[in-house]
């Protein structure tokens, strides 16, 4: 497929840059949205004359950036501010920059509760960052905490600092209109709007080019990607999926976050049609109970989400699906709780991310909802869930045992040199031997067991 180049994306940045004068240290906590936008940063960092360095202890410029999502997400990162404090006391030079999430939720709070920090910077205004820099070096404070209803970074080749060589994100959208009530996302990340599809193609073909295997399309609520202006179609996600997907065949597509109530039949038919789109979907339910899904203004029923999982099923009986589920949400009765279980234990899922349920300022939520659930019954019930879920995972990892997968071969294995990890096509993690098989190949491996995390297999 021949598609136009409006943007020429610099080959040469897309490796690390070292030249910089200026050095920078960086630290990414959240979701794989905020590890897209930093290499963003680095590349806008990097045009702006810094190299990017390894040991805080050296660098001029420290960027953390952070995440919001849970109140104790913002403590572990705290915490680590006050481990920059001891940096910054032998280095009085050193510049503090707080990013991201938590930057755009705090604002100049931030600046007042956090001494040691110079530069405030939201999601949408990393442009900005070698002004705001320059005004730090001056010894004034800097913050600029706006956020955009264009911005996408559509044409800044992200410098790819945080991948292994071999997979890829792509941010194809940012921000979230969903407004679920107990979230913060819309707030730190703002409107939902969709990146210039030629751009996203562009950006993929590089990476085949730079030999990357895997691509992984990311936005908070994938299903709702559309793409209008100046094309005479619109340009759906499943339009995009299939023109990422038929860019080459030997590239895997996978992508993240499917919403269960914007999900269509067209996005699942095009995995099925395309063998490289990797059959794995991530599909959070949140709960099991409509009353608390309505609560949480998800939009769908217990019944729906039931429904769109038996979809995923029929179009592809070997589709993995993974969930993130809430416990202990507003007013959740034990009845409501053991709800959120069947719906696990009906589901089957490969793997879920489980939380209890964590206020968070200014949300629908924390307006009109108590946070009425004790913390000991929200952790309880996190534990049940948890337990639960380890059991399904145990069950699920037997039926792959026997079977053989096509496994993208990513790495040499944490444990040993001489056996290479990789995924298959569902996302989970095999170990496995073979002498010949270098990073980037794709093998087939028959799984004969599995240790808690991985499955463990033999090349056939
Ligand atoms: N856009 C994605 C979710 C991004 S946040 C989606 O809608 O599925 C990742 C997960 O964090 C959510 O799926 C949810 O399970 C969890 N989460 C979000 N806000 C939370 C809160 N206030 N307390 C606990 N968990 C939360
Ligand atoms: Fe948050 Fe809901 Fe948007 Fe996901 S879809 S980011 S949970 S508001
Ligand atoms: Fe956290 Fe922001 Fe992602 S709050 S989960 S880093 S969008």
């Amino acid at each position: 497929m021949i598609i136009s180049k409006p943007y020429q994306l610099d080959h040469e940045k897309l490796l690390k840059n070292n030249s910089g004068n200026r050095s920078v240290y960086i630290e990414t906590y959240g979701c794989q949205m905020n590890v897209a936008d930093s290499e963003v940063v680095m590349s806008i960092l990097a045009d702006s004359g810094f190299r990017q360095i390894e040991q805080m202890e050296q660098a001029d410029l420290i960027l953390v950036n952070t995440c919001s999502i849970r109140e104790n997400a913002e403590q572990r990162i705290r915490g680590r501010l006050g481990e920059f404090k001891r940096v910054k006391n032998a280095n009085p030079q050193l510049i503090v920059g707080v990013i991201g999430c938590m930057a755009e939720r705090l604002k100049e709070k931030l600046l007042e509760q956090e001494k040691l920090v110079d530069i405030v910077v939201g999601p949408d205004a990393y442009r900005d960052l070698p002004r705001l820099i320059s005004q730090a070096e001056t010894g004034q404070t800097a913050i600029n905490v706006l956020l955009s209803r264009e911005e996408t970074y559509a044409e800044i080749a992200p410098v790819r600092y945080a991948s292994n060589g071999i997979s890829a994100f792509v941010s194809i959208m940012r921000g979230c209109d969903n407004m679920c009530s107990y979230c913060i996302v819309p707030f730190t990340r703002g409107r939902e709007r969709s990146r210039d599809p030629e751009t996203i193609l562009v950006e993929v073909r590089t990476l085949i080019e730079q030999g990357f295997k895997e691509v992984t399309l990311l936005g908070q609520n994938v299903d709702k990607y559309s793409w209008k202006k100046d094309e005479p179609e619109q340009v759906n996600f499943a339009q995009l999926l299939a023109k990422v997907a038929e860019l080459a065949p030997e590239l895997r597509v996978r992508f993240s976050t499917s919403y269960p109530q914007d999900m269509t039949d067209q996005v699942l038919e095009t995995m099925a049609k395309y063998p490289n789109i990797c059959k794995h979907i991530h599909f959070p339910a949140q709960s099991g109970s409509t009353r608390v899904l309505e609560l949480m203004r998800r939009g769908y029923t217990r019944e729906w989400y039931m429904s769109r999982v038996e979809a995923i099923k029929r179009f592809m009986p070997d589709c993995a699906i993974s969930t993130d589920v809430i416990t202990g949400f507003s007013s959740e009765t034990e009845a409501e709780h053991q709800e959120t279980l069947s719906l696990i234990e009906w589901a089957e899922f490969d793997l879920a991310f489980m939380f209890a349920y964590s206020e968070r300022p200014n949300t629908y939520a924390h307006r009109n909802l108590p946070d009425d659930v004790p913390e000991a019954v929200k952790s309880r019930r996190l534990t049940e869930i948890i337990e639960l879920q380890n059991k399904i995972s145990e069950k699920v990892k037997q039926k792959d045992i026997g079977q053989t997968f096509e496994v993208l071969i990513e790495g040499t294995s944490k444990k040993s040199n001489e056996q290479w990890h990789g995924r298959t096509s569902q996302n989970k993690t095999v170990v496995f031997t073979a002498p010949n098989a270098k990073k980037g190949d794709y093998v087939k491996v028959k799984i004969r067991g599995a240790t808690q995390a991985t499955l463990l297999g033999e090349l056939v």
